[in-house]
């Protein structure tokens, strides 16, 4: 069960779970989609709508995928979806996942926490109640931890204080409502997996990037979104499409923002392996799912090399910075675990990013400049009326 299954990653982890003959079915109250018509945004990509894709998957691959549309807040719904279905796995990707989304103002912070927090309780009551051998993969991030002068471990961490030593998850630190949102969630999380004996996978996934997965490419119809607006794009992407339509790309502040990232291809390749490695029941593990780690400076400057392959002149300019983030800073996050059970990770550099800038290039008409440069500061939280009369 891909809940979430509409959205980024969880489109395309549905298409390759799928094909590689997993019985999968998509849950999805398809709030992505009116958050971007509340706003005025689209996906660069031309999207069709759920049940399209679904038609064309099967058309396509000759595989069925069960589709589920409501909202995991909705526990009825949630539960008549789980005893229809069974699920075997549930992968939860169905958040509110933008950190300036949940920035804007208190009525969008409260959606984001309210969305994200409720959802995972009931996605881990739903499977109490009605799949308990069900094993509850989470998608987190990276940004839960924040980043502390330390290394950062892969969720847990040994201490030894005032002569005893004890494992103990690693501290926490979101940088806005959305990062806390996960942060909540994984002590939910946790605490369900310990008193109910369910099994739970958390992985603290970096920024993704990329637009392609093999079964995607299979036909127009199945696209994955690609954001470039400045609440739901993320770094990479966002860069790339400002290269290919000859916007400066917006470094926000000293550009020393250093973060783990993740081809979308080995996002897919490692929900898998979260899958086919199920949590003995009681035990939550924990993965840190990003491939290499750049400071924004370093993607900016491998975009600009990248570009000139491909014709273009991408150019680099400083923005202020409209988060409440350290600039340059210590960051040094440990990501063994999924390779160690048969990751093998895309690197970003090289042939990669001409790639993405050519295929970027062919949407180039459809991007909107007027959504390029970022637009909400974190110190100007605002109430909702001051936002939509901006
Ligand atoms: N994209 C990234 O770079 C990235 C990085 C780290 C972590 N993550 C996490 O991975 C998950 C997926 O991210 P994404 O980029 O695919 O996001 P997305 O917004 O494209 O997809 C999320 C999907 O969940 C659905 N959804 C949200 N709330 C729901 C609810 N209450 N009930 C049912 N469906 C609901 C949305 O309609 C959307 O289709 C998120 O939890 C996100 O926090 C993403």
């Amino acid at each position: 069960m891909i809940i979430g299954g509409d959205g980024y990653c969880g489109w395309a982890t549905a298409l390759h779970l799928s094909k590689r003959g997993y019985a999968v079915s998509i849950v999805d109250n398809l709030c992505r989609r009116s958050m971007d018509d509340q706003l005025g945004f689209n996906s660069l990509s031309p999207i069709k709508g759920i049940h399209e894709r679904v038609r064309k998957w099967k058309e396509v691959s000759g595989r069925d995928i069960d589709l589920f549309v409501g909202d995991v807040c909705d526990y009825e719904f949630l539960g008549a979806a789980f005893k229809k279905f069974a699920p075997t796995a549930c992968v939860h990707f169905g958040e509110q996942r933008s950190a300036p989304y949940s920035m804007m103002d208190r009525t969008r912070a409260v959606f984001t926490q309210t969305n994200n927090v409720m959802g995972t309780i009931n996605v881990l009551y739903a499977i109490k109640e009605f799949a308990p051998e069900c094993h509850c993969i989470k998608l987190g991030t990276m940004g839960e931890y924040g980043t502390p002068n330390i290394d950062i471990e892969e969720g847990y961490i040994t201490i030894t204080h005032n002569g005893r030593t004890d494992t103990l998850p690693y501290p926490k630190q979101g940088g806005s409502f959305y990062h806390l949102s996960k942060c909540h969630d994984s002590a939910n999380m946790l605490f369900c997996t310990k008193a109910w004996g369910i099994r739970t996978t958390d992985l603290n996934q970096g920024v993704v990037y990329g637009l392609s997965t093999d079964e995607t490419d299979m036909h127009p119809d199945l696209v994955n979104r690609l954001d470039y607006d400045a609440v739901f794009g993320t770094a990479l992407n966002r860069f790339c499409i400002q290269a290919a339509v000859g916007h400066p790309m917006t470094v926000y502040g000293k550009g020393g923002q250093t973060r783990g990232f993740l081809n979308i291809r080995d996002t897919v390749r490692c929900i898998q392996i979260a899958c086919d490695n199920p949590a003995p029941p009681g035990e939550m593990k924990i993965y840190n799912q990003f491939t290499e780690q750049f400071s924004v400076n370093e993607l900016a400057a491998m975009i600009t090399e990248a570009g000139k392959k491909v014709g273009l002149n991408p150019e680099v300019i400083t923005v202020p910075n409209p988060r409440t983030e350290m600039e340059e800073h210590y960051y040094n996050a440990k990501n063994s675990k999924l390779q160690d059970l048969g990751l093998e990770p895309i690197a970003m550099r090289g042939e990669f990013l001409e790639g993405l800038l050519k295929q970027i290039i062919t949407y180039k008409d459809r991007v909107d400049q007027r959504l390029i440069l970022p637009g909400v500061n974190w110190k100007e939280s605002a109430s909702v009326a001051e936002v939509i009369a901006k």
